[in-house]
């Protein structure tokens, strides 16, 4: 169906229409590429890995379930019945009152997450690069930590790597929602899914790999702390792409008919399959080549050299796993990307091109110091969390995206109308899921909040 017939359905603001995802797949498959991202394959391997594996993972699961889902919920709900940016959304469904904070700070959150993210995915650029020469192929620790040490030190490499990342986003938001976002992220999943598998096996294949599927399965809850226990929520929220307002933009552009709930679900256990799968690709062949799985934001960058350098036509299947695990990082960037376009476009009234560049200049100062942080601005330590990086990287998974899905969910839970939720999952009863709007409301009602407000104060030491 083309765009200009579904714009129509639209409600818009003054004369122009919106440009919105043109089918049910493309919402699917701009959503998940969204969520999947350097969060599966670099997160979360490294955060389970520096927190004792099955615990964490477990923990993780749960608040993807009991927070994360009702969060997503609550965004693509919200999003869809306002058809604005995140701040105006909120504007719209309770005026005259300060929710629209929540899409402030979620405006904020999105160029933090930027900063960082932009940095790995920089990373994942130069491994491309590093894999066709042939550079870091080795199954010896010591050459593959060199190799990365060499990259992240270098302030020349660390900046240019991040500009070419930040002007490829740049050139694809320009081009607009559906010819942009959903023509790129629509083809790309199902390639990033089958090499994955392959990956997978060749992991689980080495000698020496039952450790580490141990280290997957087999949970120890002695060291689990409330720390711990924000981190893994932290991660539930940074997966889906949740507690920030992405979801509320990428709602406003869902189909009129689209069911909210089973579109969440599926994203939901779609993502946390291909974490999973990135954890069976890592940790086997971490035990099996002697690397520590606690080691941190290099682990990817470390392992994943040795398992291909193991495996015939290695350099090959190194190459197409970074360029798949770029191809990841650009749907998630495109939609963290989209959130101040959206509103600089919307609100402010620019032209898509005028808020990208301006959005693009932001995000290069802010992200420059996440990108010199191992090299000139490695002497900038904050205590407890580590240099400019990992303060950003803290700061929105721990801190800004719980505040966000606490204030959502209340929102959700408190504010918003029984009758009008009702309206807006069933579609004015069209589908037959009122069962999962009642399971939905339940939740983020008396459980979503209540968790996140405990988890967080747990996890910042208050009691
Ligand atoms: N979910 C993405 C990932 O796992 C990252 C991401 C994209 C994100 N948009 C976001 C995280 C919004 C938090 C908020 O890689």
């Amino acid at each position: 169906m083309a765009i200009a017939d579904r714009a129509d359905a639209v409600p818009t603001k003054g004369a122009v229409s919106r440009d919105i995802f043109t089918t049910r797949l493309g919402v699917i498959a701009a959503t998940l590429g969204s969520a999947v991202g350097l969060g599966n394959i670099w997160k979360f391997p490294y955060l389970t890995g520096a927190n004792g594996g099955a615990a964490f993972i477990i923990i993780y699961l749960l608040c993807t379930l009991v927070v994360g889902l009702p969060v997503m919920i609550t965004e693509h709900m919200i999003g869809r019945a306002a058809r604005e940016d995140a701040i105006a959304t909120l504007k719209k469904l309770a005026p005259g009152k300060s929710w629209w904070l929540i899409g402030a700070s979620g405006i904020l959150a999105a160029f933090l997450i930027m900063a960082f993210y932009t940095e790995v995915a920089a990373w994942v650029f130069a491994y491309i690069v590093k894999a066709v020469q042939g550079a870091v192929l080795s199954t010896d620790p010591a050459v593959t930590e060199a190799a990365f040490a060499e990259l992240i030190t270098s302030p020349v490499q660390s900046l240019v790597w991040q500009w070419v990342v930040l002007a490829f986003i740049a050139s694809i938001i320009a081009l607009g929602v559906s010819k942009g976002i959903e023509r790129m992220t629509k083809r790309l999943m199902p390639a990033l899914f089958t090499i994955l598998v392959i990956v997978c096996i060749r992991s689980i294949t080495l000698p020496g790999s039952w450790q580490g599927l141990e280290f997957l399965l087999k949970p120890d809850f002695s060291k689990v702390t409330g720390a711990t226990v924000l981190t893994a929520m932290g991660l539930a929220f940074f997966k889906l792409s949740v507690g920030m307002g992405t979801m509320i933009t990428y709602g406003s552009y869902f189909l009129e008919d689209q069911d909210l709930p089973a579109t969440a679900t599926r994203v939901m256990l779609s993502d946390l399959a291909v974490s999973f799968l990135c954890g069976l690709a890592i940790f086997p062949a971490v035990f099996a080549f002697g690397f520590q799985p606690e080691s941190g934001p290099s682990l990817l960058f470390i392992t994943i050299p040795a398992v291909f350098s193991s495996m015939p036509f290695g350099q090959i299947f190194m190459i197409l796993f970074f360029i798949l695990a770029a191809i990841a990082a650009t749907g998630a960037m495109l939609s963290l990307f989209e959130v101040p376009v959206a509103y600089l476009e919307g609100t402010l009234n620019w032209s898509r091109k005028k808020a990208t560049v301006a959005v693009l200049v932001g995000l290069a100062l802010v992200g420059s110091t996440a990108a010199l942080s191992n090299s000139l601005l490695a002497h900038v330590v904050f205590p407890g969390v580590g240099t400019f990086f990992d303060l950003w990287d803290y700061l929105t998974s721990n801190i800004l995206l719980p505040l966000g899905g606490l204030f959502l969910s209340l929102f959700a839970g408190r504010v918003l109308k029984w009758d009008n939720i009702k309206t807006w999952l069933t579609n004015k009863s069209t589908l037959q899921n009122e069962g999962a709007a009642r399971a939905f409301y339940f939740v983020v009602r008396f459980v979503t909040p209540v968790l996140i407000f405990i988890i967080l104060l747990s996890g910042l030491n208050v009691f």
